[in-house]
């Protein structure tokens, strides 16, 4: 039984054992989210020099959070390493509210289709039925509502009563006030063309610039994240296998006590030639016993009859 504890518990932390190596290796939040590897890092789980300056990663439950500067808290949606390109969305209420904080000359970051960005303005309206498809519903509240509108436009194309301009909001896309999603791009470090060699991308030794390095037939964090899920996945169907046959073995045992001790009552029952009532199924478990050991004194080539001295060898036997 110790043994059974022990071997279970090292498949239990077997894994963080394994985790516990390589501070850089591949992790990520959730099952189905982004994988995080340089230039980005996990910033409470991994060291500064697993990452790149601005590409630090936290982990909300099971969300990748980005800080933008100053202070725009995104949800990683994807990571294309390859052609180093992130899609995030707005996390914790109204990301066009946010925007305004939004500076990404302070980020590595750089908006993705720069050439379609545009300027807004922002009208706080009274909620008045008007023919504006422009609202930014999570920036309303009861009995008014916020347009924006592209400042390229004539404002004479939208029925702007009873609404006062509050601000402008500079070089963004519809869909990040629409959708509160935000696509963004990289150029600094350039690991795109390694990582599309599939060859792994991290800083060199003087942690000044960039290296690739060729990957063996799998990654190796990869193949340790293999390792780990073979391990949890080990573990675990042992630990499942190990109670099921404890199970089994135990549940058995208590089984052929039982039987043994009804097959005694019946042999006891039957010397003092005073029988007594036994149910169908403690029969049936009787005959089954006896016709078991008939099968196995048939194999070594005994005749056997059916009979009470028969009966009586078998049953011995079995107990
Ligand atoms: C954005 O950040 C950069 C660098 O920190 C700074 O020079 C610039 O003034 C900021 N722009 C705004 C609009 O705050
Ligand atoms: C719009 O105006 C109303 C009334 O003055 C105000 O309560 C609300 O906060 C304003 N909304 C915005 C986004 O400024
Ligand atoms: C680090 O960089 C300096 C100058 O760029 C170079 O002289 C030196 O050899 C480098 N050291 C290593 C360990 O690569």
């Amino acid at each position: 039984m110790s043994i059974f504890i022990c071997y279970k518990f090292f498949f239990l932390f077997f894994p963080l054992l394994v985790v516990g190596l390589d501070d850089c290796t591949t992790t990520r939040c959730s099952k189905g989210g982004p994988t995080i590897r340089f230039p980005f890092r996990n910033k409470f789980l991994q060291p500064e020099h697993c990452g790149y300056p601005g590409f630090d990663l936290y982990c909300d439950k099971s969300k990748t959070v980005l800080e933008l500067p100053f202070s725009v808290k995104v949800e990683v949606k994807k990571i294309d390493y390859a052609s180093q390109e992130i899609h995030l969305h707005g996390l914790d209420g109204c990301l066009p509210q946010k925007l305004l904080y939004l500076n990404l000359s302070a980020s590595p970051f750089q908006f993705l289709e720069d050439d379609r960005l545009s300027n807004y303005v922002m009208f706080n309206c009274t909620a008045v039925e008007r023919k504006i498809y422009n609202n930014i519903p999570c920036l309303g509240v009861p009995g008014y509502q916020v347009y924006c509108i592209p400042s390229y436009s004539h404002s004479d194309d939208y029925d702007l009563t009873s609404c006062i301009k509050i601000r402008e909001i500079s070089s963004v896309l519809w869909y990040t006030l629409d959708q509160h999603d935000l696509h963004l791009k990289w150029s600094e470090p350039y690991c795109g063309k390694c990582e599309a060699q599939g060859n792994i991308c991290s800083l060199d030794t003087n942690k000044s610039r960039t290296q690739c390095t060729n990957k063996p037939k799998t990654h190796r964090s990869e193949q340790r994240g293999d390792l780990i899920n073979a391990g949890a996945t080990l573990g675990a169907f042992l630990s499942v296998g190990s109670l099921v046959v404890f199970y089994y073995v135990y549940s058995s045992s208590r089984m052929k006590k039982k039987n043994r001790a009804t097959i005694e009552k019946f042999l006891e029952d039957y010397r003092a030639l005073k029988p007594t009532r036994f149910s169908y199924a403690e029969i049936r478990n009787i005959t089954n016993q006896i016709q078991n050991e008939e099968k196995s004194v048939a194999k070594q080539g005994k005749k056997f009859t059916w009979g009470t001295e028969a009966l009586l060898t078998a049953t011995k036997k079995t107990t």
